[in-house]
């Protein structure tokens, strides 16, 4: 499924279609050479920028004439990878052993790795060192350039057809990388894949200036940068004729969308603007930092139709402590005045959110007030994680706490989570609700999974073309996160 994003920069553009041109004449020679088809595989490591990223690769790779596949054994392989936690790096490192194998028994084979990870210098050198067959890295910046990028991968960095903008792009053993530390540029003009037909992804902003003490994100995704809300809208009235019915506004922090524009907008406003677009059912956005979420937008929610009754509101700590040392500029009264006030003003709204356990300095004192906070909002889920020190940010250089500790508070909080997530979600037990319709139930294919307005995941029995519909089904059987449930 291609279609064709807005962009401000003609020029790169232009030169990417050249490059485009050059790749697909690369791609059919192989497939004449090898009497067969050229495969490519995309895998993605982080969130759903990560995954947005990954559509365009691979519409790169289509609009080339690669047959995109699923399997990591194929003719080209990209990691698109994520640094937020040291376990998101180390599972790459493992994969790419793997790789290493396929690559042995198909030398022809193409090994590309990019995103968050490949930000990092240190990542860079580490796969110089010891991941030599590596055929490409580039980061997040210039990910719009990858059409180039292969074709020197292909025919090598002395064949450079156009004049040279990219200082930073060099070739070291084997491997060829363009490492750029920032980018002003949003050039996005370029073919896209896109997973679902009936969803998308759009993204109304990049980067980060929060630099929240323990997060790598900033360092990685550059400064804030906001696209002009004319974009966002033509792209999304296009997405919409493609016959796309729910879009999801990404950002790292949507509330402070548009402040650094020409002409400043809220984020509030453009919700405004999508809303009035026909043919759109449903708009999600993710995610809401606390410090920016204003009544307006807790307005805009209540009156609209169209945006769905869920906000992701991270919390990281329930301790002020701990929220200051992260850098989060709320307290714990804050975050639980604004968490009760949206459930005040939208009482079936679901409200989901991030903790952090093992920050710096934790004490059991401050996973008392985090577990407080949990049990006074109720959170309807909560993505709990262990604190990773990420080289480079202030709080690896903070006093860190023992792993058994953590452990034992970690078992605490998730255990906390499940209990009221459950008391939160069985609240719609035996209500009939509408549900987008999302796929077939990887666990048991005689079942399809869609999703509530609120987000709650249902699993029912229905037929795969009811896929990207929306149906009406009972929620019966509620399973803690998600329910079992009947087509009406
Ligand atoms: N911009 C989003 C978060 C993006 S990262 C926000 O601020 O809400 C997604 C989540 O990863 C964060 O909310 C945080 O809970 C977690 N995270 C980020 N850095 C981490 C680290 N060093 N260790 C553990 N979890 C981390
Ligand atoms: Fe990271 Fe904080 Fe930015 Fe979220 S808001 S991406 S946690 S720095
Ligand atoms: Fe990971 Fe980068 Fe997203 S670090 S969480 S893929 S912004």
């Amino acid at each position: 499924m291609n279609q064709f994003e807005t962009c401000d920069n003609r020029e790169e553009l232009e030169r990417q279609y050249k490059y485009l041109e050059l790749l697909k004449k690369v791609v059919a020679d192989l497939k004449e050479l090898k009497n067969r088809d050229i495969t490519a595989c995309v895998e993605t490591f982080g969130c759903q920028m990560n995954a947005r990223d990954s559509e365009k690769i691979s519409g790169i790779l289509k609009s080339a004439g690669f047959k995109v596949i699923e399997d990591e054994n194929a003719d080209l392989t990209i990691y698109n990878t994520c640094s937020v936690r040291d376990n998101a790096n180390q599972k790459v490192y493992g994969r790419l052993g793997r790789l290493s194998t396929f690559k042995k028994q198909n030398p022809d084979m193409k090994v590309v790795l990019c995103g968050c990870m490949t930000q990092e210098e240190c990542v860079i050198e580490k796969l110089c060192t010891s991941y030599g067959f590596v055929d490409l890295i580039f980061g997040t910046h210039n990910i719009y350039r990858f059409a180039e990028y292969l074709f020197y991968v292909y025919e090598g960095i002395e064949n450079k057809e156009f004049d040279d903008s990219d200082a930073n792009l060099y070739k070291k053993g084997n491997t060829i990388i363009s490492h750029w530390s920032e980018t002003k540029v949003i050039c996005e003009n370029l073919p896209i894949d896109r997973k679902y037909p009936y969803k998308s992804g759009v993204n109304i902003m990049f980067g980060c200036n929060n630099f929240c003490t323990y997060c790598i994100v900033p360092y990685v995704r550059g400064r804030e940068r906001s696209r002009e809300a004319d974009e966002i809208i033509k792209e999304i009235e296009n997405l919409v004729k493609d016959g796309v019915i729910e879009v999801m506004l990404l950002g790292q922090n949507v509330n402070s969308y548009g402040k650094n524009l020409e002409n400043p907008i809220s984020f509030a406003e453009l919700l405004r603007r999508v809303e009035k677009i026909e043919g759109l059912e449903r708009i999600r956005f993710m995610t809401s930092h606390p410090k920016d979420l204003s009544d307006e937008l807790i307005e805009v929610i209540k009156n609209s139709k169209k945006i769905c009754h869920h906000i992701h509101l991270p919390l990281q700590s329930g301790s002020s402590r701990i929220l200051k040392k992260m850098n989060r500029v709320y307290d714990k009264e804050k975050y639980l005045d604004l968490a009760l006030k949206i459930r005040r003003e939208i009482p079936d709204i679901s409200i989901t959110t991030d903790i952090i356990v093992g920050f710096p300095c934790e004490t059991k004192e401050d996973v008392d007030d985090t577990i407080d906070v949990i049990k006074k909002v109720g959170f309807d889920n909560a993505f709990t994680f262990i604190y990773s020190k990420r080289t480079g940010t202030p709080a690896a250089e903070m006093p860190q706490v023992s792993e058994e500790f953590v452990k034992e508070q970690f078992d605490r909080v998730l255990k906390c989570v499940q209990e009221t997530a459950r008391e939160q979600v069985v609240k719609i037990e035996g209500q009939t609700l509408p549900v987008l319709v999302e796929e077939v139930n990887k666990q048991d294919e005689s079942l399809l999974t869609g999703r509530l307005e609120n987000n709650t995941i249902v699993h029912f029995k229905g037929s795969e073309d009811l896929i990207g519909k929306i149906v009406n089904v009972k929620c019966l059987e509620c399973k803690g996160f998600y329910y079992f449930g009947e087509m009406i």
